[in-house]
């Protein structure tokens, strides 16, 4: 069977659509599975970049089949946006297929995102890309969302938007005292929208079984990370989807028996944007530093990254959670000046080493990391396209992350480019 999956280990932007649209060269298909447009995967290739947040980072390429599954939310209007941008980059969306049971965003659903941050006080505030995620997955739950499917059902759609704005409205205007969305303005920009997206829509499910029962090669995306998951994050500080492993399983409509290769992506130190606990932040000079060398600004928000020292209690949580075949350690080179890098490899909590990752996020806030300092490689890696070549110190960085949460090395990405990759096995 040849499946691969890319995962990613912290809280997000670790360079999965840089890993993904690297597997894909050799893949047939690509399949997103969850999430939305608050996923913003950036591509370079030949110098040009792409930031992606709908579409499967194997649109790229011309002869990929890209699959936006079932368990993603799509916001239309993004989506139009998002293909039109790409047309007029160069590049086509023909090879798009988009879920016919895939839940849509609402413009309800963005104002309640937003007034519900509104009226959440500081600390409370999550920091969520306001794009209506949260509320739309939240309407699924309550079996009152509108699907793909429905779009084309004009009858039921008209039924489901009543209901739905009335309701949201009351919502809105009561609950927030926000301003109150509008019915007929929303049903015949959905019926255009719908109309555009006519060509892509199918039955996924049935698209990405035939692919894997006929031994295609099919390449999972996955989108946030496994701090963001909302049964296993840092909860209430994580996105409204499943992003680890399992969650493709039921996003994209296959069983778990299917899905191997699975890489979890490790950016070489880590970075958080939005609110909630991260035990080895740095808000200090070196915090300011990896921000500045990385740019670490967000894709969808362009919020500043909070940015600290790597966190192997979250990549050890993250390589169980996942199941994890292998680490594709990415944007290494950016850690090319330290003298020294420390690397989290415990936490203590009241004095004593803490096992597995805390529940409560007060535990979590009071754990003290354990650091592990090695020394830094000073040298500019950007260039090196073999393992063996790496400086010594760099081997060693990456050779400690893999012994410490047991997983093998399989990529190492030195640069955003295409080209700037190191393969140490290959899926497919
Ligand atoms: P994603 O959401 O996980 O796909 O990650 P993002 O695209 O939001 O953020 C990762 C950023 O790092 C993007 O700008 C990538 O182009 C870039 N990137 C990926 N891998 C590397 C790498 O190895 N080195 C450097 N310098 N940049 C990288
Ligand atoms: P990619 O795929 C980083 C974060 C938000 C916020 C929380 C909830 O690019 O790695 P939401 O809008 O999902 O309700 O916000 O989750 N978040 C991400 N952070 N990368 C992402 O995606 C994210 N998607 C959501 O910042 O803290
Ligand atoms: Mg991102």
């Amino acid at each position: 069977m040849a499946t691969s999956m890319v995962i990613g280990t912290q809280w997000g932007d670790e360079g999965k659509g840089k890993i993904v649209d690297w597997i894909a060269e050799r893949a047939d298909v690509v399949v997103r599975s969850q999430g939305g447009n608050n996923a913003g995967h950036t591509v370079v290739v030949d110098d040009k970049a792409f930031a992606l947040r709908l579409l499967p980072s194997g649109i790229l390429y011309d002869n990929k089949q890209n699959i936006v599954g079932t368990g993603v939310v799509i916001d239309p209007k993004v989506l139009l946006q998002e293909i039109e941008g790409l047309e007029k980059q160069g590049k086509s969306a023909k090879s798009l297929q988009i879920s016919d049971r895939a839940h849509v965003i609402m413009p309800y659903h963005i104002a309640l995102d937003n007034a519900e941050e509104a009226s959440k006080g500081g600390d409370a505030k999550i920091g969520t890309t306001k794009n209506g995620i949260g509320p739309c997955y939240a309407d699924k739950i309550n079996r009152i969302g509108i699907r793909i499917c429905d779009l084309y059902d004009l009858d039921t759609f008209k039924q489901k938007l009543s209901y739905n704005v009335e309701f949201k409205n009351k919502m809105l205007t009561k609950v927030y005292d926000a301003e109150p969305v509008n019915y007929d303005e929303i049903l015949a920009d959905y019926i255009k929208y719908a109309e555009a997206l006519k060509p892509y829509v199918t039955d996924t499910n049935i698209a990405v079984l035939k692919a894997v029962q006929e031994d295609k090669k099919v390449l999972f995306e996955g989108a946030q990370a496994t701090m963001l998951d909302l049964d296993h994050g840092t909860y209430p500080f994580v996105t409204s989807s499943h992003p680890i492993a399992g969650g493709a399983s039921t996003g994209a409509g296959v069983g778990p028996n299917y899905l191997k290769n699975i890489f979890g992506v490790v950016k070489a130190y880590a970075t958080r944007v939005g609110a909630g606990p991260f035990p080895t932040e740095l808000l200090d000079e070196t915090g300011e530093n990896l921000r500045k060398l990385g740019h670490e600004f967000g894709t969808v928000t362009g919020r500043p990254r909070r940015c600290g020292w790597l966190d192997l209690m979250v990549v050890k949580y993250a390589a169980g959670l996942n199941s994890l075949d292998y680490l594709a350690i990415t944007r290494l080179d950016i850690l090319d000046t330290f003298k020294e890098l420390k690397i989290c490899v415990g936490y203590k909590l009241n004095g004593k080493d803490v096992e597995g990752f805390p529940a409560n996020l007060k535990d979590l806030e009071a754990c003290e990391a354990v650091y592990e300092t090695l020394p830094g490689w000073e040298t500019d890696i950007s260039g090196i396209r073999k393992y063996e070549e790496l400086p010594e110190n760099a081997r060693k960085y990456v050779e400690r992350i893999a012994e410490v949460t047991g997983v093998p090395l399989g990529i190492v990405s030195v640069g955003p480019n295409r080209s700037q990759t190191i393969d140490l096995v290959n899926v497919f």
